[in-house]
């Protein structure tokens, strides 16, 4: 079973902790960064402390909520390894997991209802990644923009 982290800003506390109840009732690991109250606080804080724990491998996958869901992800995605992708549609979470491989799922309280959001959540940790190389090389080249390593032509 999947260890999942998650973490959101004082404007999500409360579809945070709903996510975390569903997550649990499906028997999930979840390790909740907080934030734990309604204290304005900054997300990138939030994001940095969430990324930490899937580059230390204690979590596979990661969910993070903001207001919009654009800050956490901009957050996130300035993390080496981290693949993260807002998303406030099905389509979007499922296909970010088959193509992108995405890590993180990013959205925004502000954006979407508590019904959709678990929809999210569900759709995003029950796609596979889609093996093979037409998909892996995309990945490849993220890598190697964030390595430095890619040919600039
Ligand atoms: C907080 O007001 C808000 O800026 C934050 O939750 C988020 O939407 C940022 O992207």
């Amino acid at each position: 079973m999947k260890h999942i982290v998650i973490g959101c800003d004082h404007a999500a506390l409360d579809l945070k902790n709903a996510v975390r109840a569903h997550l649990e009732a499906r028997g999930f690991a979840v390790t909740d960064v907080g934030t734990y109250t309604s204290d304005s606080c900054h997300y990138p804080e939030i994001a940095h402390r969430l990324c930490g724990k899937i580059t230390d491998g204690t979590c596979e996958l990661g969910i993070l909520i903001c207001g919009t869901g654009i800050g956490m992800s901009m957050a996130a995605n300035k993390h080496k390894g981290i693949r993260a992708a807002c998303c406030s549609d099905t389509y979007s979470a499922k296909l970010t997991r088959e193509h992108n491989d995405a890590n993180v799922l990013c959205f925004g309280a502000r954006v979407v209802g508590e019904g959709l959001a678990l929809d999210l959540v569900d759709i995003f940790l029950d796609t596979k990644f889609s093996e093979g190389p037409r998909h892996k090389q995309r990945i490849d080249l993220l890598a190697a923009i964030e390595n430095g390593t890619i040919d600039a032509q």
